[in-house]
């Protein structure tokens, strides 16, 4: 196959970040993708319906003439976020997820939640209202291995959170072990998962290639190759419960290289066409679709796109950097050679 037209895609899971930085990644985005989940972890993090809009706007008015793309807006859940503050989110009908970051668990993520019990009437409302908790799944007991963190947190937090919310609608959000593959297979309908394209290209060995790469670190870690395995199984299974997210996440360069490196990897600039290298390697070009374009609207109640891509089989190269507001950006796979582009 050297053609693949798709429905065009949603991304369910992308950091845009803000001001000069979001002007200078937001095309890759908008290029590829029709809609796309925003992240809310911003400094200072959006709690209100308010901000998120707010945000929206500022999304909207760096967006290319163009360019046909809605970001789909999401709250950060606190301690104290009110159940009110679900109601006035749904109600704007622009506010499509509330992102659950365990205090301490990734970037941006210390006004995050320090015990889900103090969250429980703003979840019996999301329940009530059926609006998505997206998790980050990762548990923050500084006890726990890396590698184990998020096996940990759906034993100890997220199995018990769904027993108690049976018909709380859950988005697991870049899922790395073969453990979440399974608690998300047999939980019901309204519980799925969203997949990363690093995720499915790359297990820790990539971390340490000859040295330490800090442009492959991100949370949750890459973890062993079963469970990469794993992955690119359920992603390319046809289940409806998996679905495609990049947790595309910029960062400046000299924040990643540094004593104390910061989580995140970009991938936006091929995000689609590294989804169809993992694919193709699964020979499962012909799920990629239903991975990308239907399974996650379908999840979120949002209507199917109109309109596709096409994905040609043409080799281009990743520059070694971006722009990134006034600094640079490395992107995943810089200066190697891709061999699906955007047509
Ligand atoms: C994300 C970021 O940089 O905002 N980093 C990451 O490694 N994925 C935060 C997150 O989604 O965990
Ligand atoms: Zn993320």
């Amino acid at each position: 196959m050297d053609r693949i037209t798709l429905r065009r895609p949603d991304d369910f899971h992308v950091h845009l970040r803000d001001g000069p930085a979001m002007a200078s990644v937001l095309a890759d985005t908008a290029r590829r993708f029709a809609r796309a989940i925003v992240m809310p972890n911003l400094k200072p993090p959006l709690r209100t319906t308010a901000q998120a809009l707010h945000y929206r706007d500022r999304i909207l008015g760096e967006l290319p003439e163009d360019a046909e793309f809605e970001p789909l807006m999401t709250l950060y859940l606190t301690d104290d976020t009110p159940p009110e503050e679900i109601s006035r989110a749904k109600l704007s009908g622009r506010v499509h997820g509330v992102k659950l970051y365990p205090a301490g668990a990734t970037t941006h993520s210390d006004a995050g939640v320090t015990r889900i019990s103090r969250c429980f009437h703003t979840l019996e409302k999301m329940e009530e209202v059926g609006l998505p908790l997206l998790v980050h799944g990762e548990s923050t007991d500084p006890a726990i291995d890396v590698f184990d963190r998020e096996q940990a947190f759906i034993e100890e937090t997220l199995g018990p959170t769904l027993e108690r919310f049976p018909r709380l609608k859950v988005v697991l959000e870049h899922i790395t072990t073969r453990d979440a593959v399974q608690f998300v297979e047999v939980t019901g309908a309204n519980v799925a998962a969203t997949i990363t394209a690093h995720h499915l290209l790359m297990n820790r060995n990539a971390l340490f290639m000859g040295g330490i790469r800090p442009h492959h670190y991100c949370l949750p870690v890459l973890k062993r190759e079963e469970h990469r395995e794993a992955l690119v199984e359920a992603a390319t299974s046809g289940n409806p419960k998996f679905f495609l997210g990049t947790d595309s996440a910029p960062h400046a360069r000299a924040a990643k290289e540094a004593g104390c490196g910061c989580a995140g990897i970009y991938t936006a600039h091929g995000a689609i066409e590294l989804y169809a290298i993992a694919f193709e390697e699964a020979h499962a070009l012909d799920q990629l679709e239903g991975f990308a374009s239907v399974h996650g609207a379908r999840f979120y109640n949002l209507p199917p796109n109109r309109g596709s891509i096409t994905l040609v089989r043409e080799d281009w190269t990743v520059p070694e950097t971006l722009a990134f507001g006034g600094e640079a950006l490395v992107p995943l796979r810089a200066g190697e050679t891709i061999p699906w582009k955007l047509a």
